[in-house]
C-alpha cells in the first residue's frame, strides 16, 4: 500500500510508496523538509520506512525535475511525482494521494464530525472556523459538517483558510487546470494554483509547500462560502510561541499559521467562538522554532513577476 499523508505531521513534507507484501516503505521526504525538519524522518526511521530526499536522482522524474530546476529544495509536487513512478515501476507497491483530492478529504472529515460532536454535546455554537491549508485537506475535513450546515442555509460560519506567504495557492494562484504534481504525471484538476513547477523559497520552514488547492475547497472559496489569507513564516512562529505560553501545547509551525483571529477579537473586544484546527505538534520542529528563537528566521514573499513565470507554464485548456 502506499500513502501520502495530508493532515498531521508529514503532508507537506513527504510522499511515499509502500509494498503490501514485505512491508517494505519508501519515502520521499521534500529535500529541505528532510533537513529542517529531522526528527520527522527519524520517526519515518525508526518505523522501518527508508527516506529519501526529494527531488532525488533515484527515480528517472527526480532526474529530470533536478535537470531542470538545479539545487532545487524540492516541493510535496516533486515528492509525489517520485513516489508514484515508484509505485508503478515496482511491482506490488501502491500509491495513495493522500491531501488534495476529494476522497482524502471526505476521508478527513473524522476531524469536523468529532468536532461538531463535541460542539454539540457542549452547547457551543462556533463563530468561525480556521485552520491551515497546504493541499487542503485537514481544513477541508474539518469544515465539511459546518459547511454542509451553511450551504443548506442552517447556520452561517466564518470559515477561513490560512496559507504561508510564501506559498500562496489561495490569495495569489488562479483557478485553472493544472498538474496535481511538477513531473505532470499525475491528473490534471481543477484549483486554485501557483503553477505545478512553483517550488517554495528555501528558507520557508512552515511545511505547507504544495504549489495548488484541493478542487473542493477552491470551489467553496471561488462560490465566496470561505475565506482565504495568507501569513509570513516570523509571524506564524510569533503566534506559535504566544499559542504556547497561554495554551501549554507546543504546536506544530503548519497549525500555527491559523492563530491569529483570537488577537483581533482581544483588540475590538469582541466575544466568539474559534474553532481552530490543531493539525499536529511542534516536538518535531524544534530546528525551525531554533532558528526564530536565534533571530535567523527570514520570511520571502514571491514578487508578482515570479508569479507570472510559473503561471505562464500552466496547462493551456
Ligand atoms: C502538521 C501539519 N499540519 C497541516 C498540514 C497541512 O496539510 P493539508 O493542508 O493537506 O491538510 C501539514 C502538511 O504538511 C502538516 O505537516
Amino acid at each position: 500500500m502506499t500513502t501520502e499523508t495530508g493532515a498531521g505531521q508529514w503532508g507537506t513534507a513527504l510522499s511515499m510508496a509502500c509494498s503490501y507484501f514485505d512491508l517494505d516503505c519508501k519515502v520521499f521526504m521534500v529535500k529541505v523538509s528532510y533537513e529542517q525538519k529531522p526528527f520527522r524522518r527519524e520517526v519515518m526511521r525508526t518505523y522501518a520506512a527508508s527516506v529519501t530526499p526529494s527531488p532525488s536522482m533515484t527515480t528517472e522524474v527526480g532526474r529530470k525535475i533536478l535537470a531542470d530546476h538545479p539545487g532545487t529544495t524540492g516541493s510535496l509536487g516533486c515528492a509525489i511525482s517520485e513516489a508514484v513512478e515508484v509505485a508503478v515501476t515496482n511491482p506490488g507497491y501502491r500509491y495513495v494521494l493522500g491531501s488534495v483530492l476529494n476522497q482524502v478529504l471526505l476521508h478527513q472529515s473524522v476531524i469536523g464530525l468529532e468536532t461538531k460532536a463535541a460542539l454539540d454535546k457542549y452547547g457551543v455554537k462556533a463563530d468561525m472556523i480556521i485552520g491551515c491549508a497546504g493541499g487542503g485537506s485537514n481544513l477541508g475535513g474539518l469544515i465539511a459538517p459546518f459547511m454542509g450546515e451553511k450551504l443548506r442555509g442552517e447556520a452561517d460560519y466564518r470559515i477561513i483558510a490560512v496559507e504561508p506567504a510564501s506559498c500562496p495557492s489561495f490569495t495569489r494562484g488562479v483557478y485553472a487546470y493544472d498538474f496535481c504534481d511538477t513531473g505532470m504525471v499525475c491528473p490534471l484538476a481543477k484549483m486554485y494554483t501557483l503553477g505545478s513547477d512553483f517550488i517554495p523559497a528555501p528558507n520557508h520552514a512552515g511545511g505547507l509547500r504544495y504549489h495548488g488547492m484541493s478542487p473542493v475547497l477552491s470551489q467553496l472559496y471561488d462560490d465566496g462560502l470561505m475565506e482565504a489569507v495568507s501569513v509570513k513564516q516570523t509571524d506564524v512562529f510569533e503566534a506559535a510561541e504566544m499559542f504556547a505560553r497561554v495554551e501549554g501545547i507546543l504546536p506544530a509551525p503548519e497549525s500555527s499559521h491559523a492563530i491569529d483571529e483570537a488577537l483581533k477579537c482581544k483588540e475590538t473586544g469582541e466575544a466568539k467562538n474559534i474553532v481552530f484546527g490543531l493539525t499536529g505538534t511542534g516536538y518535531f520542529d524544534m530546528v525551525a522554532y531554533e532558528k526564530y528563537h536565534d533571530g535567523q528566521m527570514t520570511d520571502y514573499i514571491p514578487t508578482d513577476e515570479e508569479l507570472a513565470v510559473f503561471r505562464a507554464k500552466l496547462p493551456q485548456m
